[in-house]
């Protein structure tokens, strides 16, 4: 795992930002997985500032989103669709057929968790990119999920409940539970970026550098794969 400390958020941004650009430019038709919640917002935003630039294009890159809410229309503006809309996709040239984002709307769960796999595994994710709980989650994998889990319907901890508080208007309005990638999913990417910015995630940037691989902290799974790329500002490295 190559872990590598910038000084703070906007240079976090920048790298994560350049290392997909890099890979755009290098295959303009590649699969990228992608994260939501507020770490990769600046990513987002530097990539819609490549293409404005005129740097990359998107119109053949695919996408795979980690993740999505149960409990919530896709039209709700915390819905992870929405946030991909409002975040990157209205804001560059990817085609709506080449996104892909669980559906937990209107549907029986457990048939979009087996459809999603399906659609998933017939695909290669080049690059996954990926935030992290502060309890060590990836994607909505809690403490405790098998490393071969497919994808799932799982059921948030109150940690992260907690966590998500801050985009809702109170707690009683975080969904309890969200379709999510599973670990086996997120291992078969070619290449996973992982992002972590400020003291709240020094703790478990710790656990994942550190600490003994477990179920226990889904994110050490990352270390039975051989290409990851972690990226921390100087704050969540503060425990390193
Ligand atoms: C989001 C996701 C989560 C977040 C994690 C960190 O799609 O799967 O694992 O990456 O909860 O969230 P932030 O970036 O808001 O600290």
């Amino acid at each position: 795992m190559k872990v590598i400390t910038v000084r703070d958020y906007n240079e976090l941004s920048a790298k994560a930002g350049q290392l997909i650009t890099d890979l755009i430019r290098s295959k303009p038709d590649c699969t990228l997985g992608l994260a939501t919640g507020g770490t990769p917002l600046g990513t987002y935003q530097y990539l819609v500032e490549r293409y404005r630039a005129g740097d990359i294009t998107l119109k053949d890159v695919q996408t795979f989103n980690l993740d999505e809410y149960c409990e919530l229309p896709r039209s709700h503006e915390q819905s992870y669709y929405r946030f991909m809309q409002d975040n990157l996709f209205l804001h560059v040239d990817l085609r709506p057929e080449n996104v892909h984002i669980p559906c937990t709307e209107d549907c029986d769960p457990q048939v979009q968790c087996d459809e999603y796999n399906r659609l998933l595994n017939s695909a290669t994710v080049d690059l996954q990119l990926l935030g992290i709980g502060s309890n060590g989650h990836i994607g909505f994998c809690e403490p405790g999920t098998s490393f071969d889990q497919e994808t799932f319907l799982t059921s948030l901890s109150e940690e992260t409940r907690l966590d998500n508080q801050r985009f809702f208007s109170s707690l009683d309005e975080v969904p309890h539970s969200a379709i999510t990638m599973g670990i086996a999913n997120i291992l078969r990417a070619r290449s996973i970026l992982l992002i972590a910015s400020g003291k709240g995630k020094a703790r478990c940037i710790a656990d994942l550098v550190n600490g003994p691989i477990t179920e226990q902290v889904p994110a050490t799974a990352l270390r039975l794969h051989d290409n990851v790329t972690v990226i921390v500002d100087e704050a969540a490295a503060a425990l390193l």
